[in-house]
């Protein structure tokens, strides 16, 4: 959709579970947007900066200016910060009781961005942040968002920066987890983040060489795993690896939850311990398990990751400037695409079980847990 409203201040907000490359688009978006003679401000802590009251600890809204904004390129995080807690249409209020209830503070945030002048903003988030970014768009702000996770899970782009720093690291992990489980002859359960899709285990785990990778997309079986496990043990193989993705579930069973709070998404974990106690009780053979959890969203974006968030910063502001709103920058190779905000917030990306990737994993004979070997 374009509009023909002239822009003189923009903001930027990063919102839901950090990711490598958020400091290239907050880089990119500043830049782009001084250049074009527009005011551009962050806003803390996803959207908690601009709702929190003016004493909001280090500044609820601050300049970004050329100066602010050097170096910070190859930094992991973000520079003005996040939060999976500040959904302002659930917006979670304690009462006298202690009771937790949800609020919808929509128009109280369209509001005040009124009160601070600010005339678009580019949302940087994953599905969740983009869901709100397009709530607010239709409510009446002028937004464009930006797409964001190491899970890769969003529909509309072909890849989102965070999830090549992830990979990449899980795979050097895998690497090193290769050597020690060959010297002890174990096996070793590698749990890896990804919430509703398997992304990150199924790229990382191709690429290791895992002997097995369970994902969310397909529901294990144990006993294939281990009839794998000692078909290679018969073949003189006598560690295996296997990948698992956080939200992996056994047939006719569901993915393990640790924890919810009011306001924010389910925390998943635990199912790497489950299928190591499980993989040693139906083979005898002595199991790990590492749990890479949240080392996947530190560390130094990679190239790729880097150069992605540069390009959709700029994206988004060029977006702004040929009059678009409620759309979402997208990478379509060679190019970057926008897409209807709509599209990309409607459903999550899960891994196609006929994708490239997965169809060279079978070939490369890893499971999946879902056939024997
Ligand atoms: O969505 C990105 C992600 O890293 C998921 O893979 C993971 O389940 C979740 O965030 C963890 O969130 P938190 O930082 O709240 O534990």
């Amino acid at each position: 959709m374009q509009v023909n409203n002239a822009i003189s201040r923009i903001a930027i907000s990063t919102g839901g579970g950090d990711a490598p490359g958020l400091n290239a688009v907050i880089r990119a978006v500043t830049l782009a947007g001084r250049s074009r003679g527009w005011d551009v401000v962050g806003i803390r802590d996803g959207f908690n900066g601009i709702l929190a009251p003016d004493d909001f600890p280090r500044g609820g809204i601050i300049d970004l200016t050329r100066d602010s904004v050097r170096g910070i390129v190859h930094q992991g995080g973000t520079i003005i910060g996040t939060t999976n807690r500040g959904n302002p249409t659930r917006f979670p209020v304690q009462q006298p009781d202690g009771e937790w209830i949800e609020i919808d503070r929509t128009e109280e945030l369209i509001g005040r961005f009124n009160a601070h002048g600010i005339d678009a903003l580019i949302s940087v988030g994953g599905d969740g942040s983009l869901a709100i970014a397009n709530h607010l768009h239709q409510a009446g702000l002028r937004v464009i968002g930006v797409p964001k996770t190491i899970d890769n899970d969003i529909e509309g782009t072909t890849s989102t920066f965070g999830f090549d720093t992830a990979v990449s690291f899980a795979t050097e992990c895998i690497d090193r987890l290769f050597a020690t489980a060959t010297s002890h002859g174990r096996v070793i359960v590698v749990e890896v983040m990804g919430r509703y899709a398997g992304w990150i285990a199924l790229d990382a785990g191709t690429a290791s060489g895992a002997h097995a990778i369970l994902i969310p997309e397909i529901p294990y079986q144990l006993d294939n795993v281990a009839e794998l496990i000692r078909e290679r043990e018969r073949r003189g193989a006598k560690f295996s690896i296997i990948v698992v993705a956080e939200g992996a579930a056994p047939v006719g069973g569901h993915f393990s939850i640790i924890g919810q709070t009011v306001g924010q998404a389910e925390r998943l974990g635990g199912v790497g311990a489950q299928v190591a106690e499980q993989l040693e009780a139906l083979t005898g053979k002595e199991s790990r398990v590492v749990v890479l959890g949240h080392l996947l969203r530190g560390g130094t974006p990679t190239s790729f990751d880097r150069l992605l968030g540069l390009r959709f910063g700029a994206a988004a502001v060029r977006a702004l400037d040929e009059g678009y709103d409620g759309v979402m920058v997208a990478l379509n190779p060679p190019t970057v695409d926008y897409v209807p905000l709509s599209e990309a917030a409607e459903r999550t990306k899960r891994v196609s079980l006929t994708c490239d990737t997965m169809l060279t994993a079978r070939d490369m004979a890893i499971s999946f847990g879902d056939i024997g070997p």
